[in-house]
């Protein structure tokens, strides 16, 4: 099988060809990627040899329709994908987001190939702190920020080619990840960075919001699934029930990192911040048979310490170039 992977010099996209390469041998893989500010060529420095790699833009539609005409499925996950950046300029998340996904679209409806689309449970908004309640498929769409209404904008038009072309097509709403290769301006790796570096953890408002942490692998890992188990059409939400507030987080890193536990700041809030995330995977565990192999945040926060420990070239350019945008951002 010929895969198209947008996005894959990213976070999860590199970790994805890491993790295809290792479980999936077979597959020929071709990476599809701006190389923005966001990307780490570094990241597939251990499967280079074995893949092709293009550097270019979704949005560019002679690019995307030659290389969907010569692959047989296309995992999407190039984006913009930093929520703090979508407040302070929207634009590349219109475009990448939704223009992009949009040429991949019509490529792929073009000459009948298979899509998978990444995107995020924050198209759901959010929830309240004290509700037991869990975002489900049939949660309605209803985005808070720049970032998350162009994901859930992509996946409408996802739908739609569905219903409309009978598009090949699946479609993934996933928590919050965590793991290696992941950029240092997103929260848990700019904490452990940051008290690498003897700067304390930065805690928005009040850190009471919880997010919902999937290990990178188990998201990688079910989308392999759905590749291979899912129904065309359907979207499936993954999760891996690790609801933690902010605080709780930073609290953790500090005692796995030796540090007291009172050693973090309160700073701005961000603008219109979503309370609560939270997945109820029942869909995709009934009806495949993926299941988290990390489900122990705690061990997996330590091995992604250690991670960056060890590979402070990965990270040392970057996190210049985004501390002084935090530094802007008053954050
Ligand atoms: P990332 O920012 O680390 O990586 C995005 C990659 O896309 C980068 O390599 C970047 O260069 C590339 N890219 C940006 N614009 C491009 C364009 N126009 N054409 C081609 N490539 C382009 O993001 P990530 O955290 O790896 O997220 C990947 C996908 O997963 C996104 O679609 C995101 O919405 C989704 N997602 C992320 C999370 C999370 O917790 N990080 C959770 C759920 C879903
Ligand atoms: P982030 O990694 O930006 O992901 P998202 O906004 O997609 O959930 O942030 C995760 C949570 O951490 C979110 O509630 C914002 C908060 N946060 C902080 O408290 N301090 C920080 O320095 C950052 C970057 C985020």
């Amino acid at each position: 099988m010929k895969v198209l992977v947008t996005g894959g010099a990213g976070f999860i996209g590199s970790n994805f060809v890491i993790r295809a390469r290792e479980q999936r041998p077979d597959w020929q893989l071709t990476v599809l990627d701006l190389m923005t500010y966001a990307a780490n060529l570094s990241s597939l420095d251990r499967v280079v040899a074995d893949i092709d790699i293009v550097k270019g833009s979704v949005t560019d539609a002679d690019l995307v329709d030659e290389l969907v005409a010569a692959h047989d499925v296309v995992v999407h996950f190039a984006a913009d994908s930093h929520n703090d950046n979508s407040l302070d300029d929207p634009w590349p998340f219109i475009d990448t987001n939704i223009v992009g996904t949009y040429q991949l679209l019509q490529a792929v409806r073009r000459h009948d190939k298979r899509i998978h689309h990444i995107s995020t449970d924050e198209v759901y908004g959010d929830l309240e702190l004290d509700d037991p309640a869990k975002f489900t498929e049939t949660t309605p769409v209803n985005p808070s920020s720049p970032y998350s209404a162009s994901k859930a904008s992509a996946d409408l038009l996802v739908r739609a080619w569905v219903r409309s072309f009978g598009l090949r097509a699946t479609v993934s709403n996933c928590s919050n990840n965590y793991g290696p290769r992941q950029h240092v301006e997103k929260f848990i790796p700019r904490q452990i960075t940051g008290i690498l570096e003897g700067v304390r953890p930065k805690l928005y408002g009040a850190g009471a919001n919880v997010r919902d942490w999937i290990h990178v692998d188990d998201h990688n890992d079910a989308v392999i699934t759905i590749l291979e188990q899912g129904r065309l059409g359907e979207t499936y939400l993954i999760g891996a029930d690790g609801e933690m507030s902010n605080r709780d987080v930073v609290l953790l890193l500090l005692e796995l990192m030796g540090k007291p536990a009172d050693w973090f700041d309160l700073v701005p809030d961000r603008p219109g911040h979503d309370l609560r995330y939270a997945i109820d995977a029942t869909k995709l565990r009934t009806e495949t048979d993926w299941r988290p192999a990390h489900p122990d945040v705690r061990s997996g926060l330590a091995d992604t310490i250690d991670w960056y420990q060890t590979n402070q070239d990965w990270w040392r350019t970057a996190k210049v170039v985004a501390e002084t945008r935090y530094d802007r951002l008053g954050r």
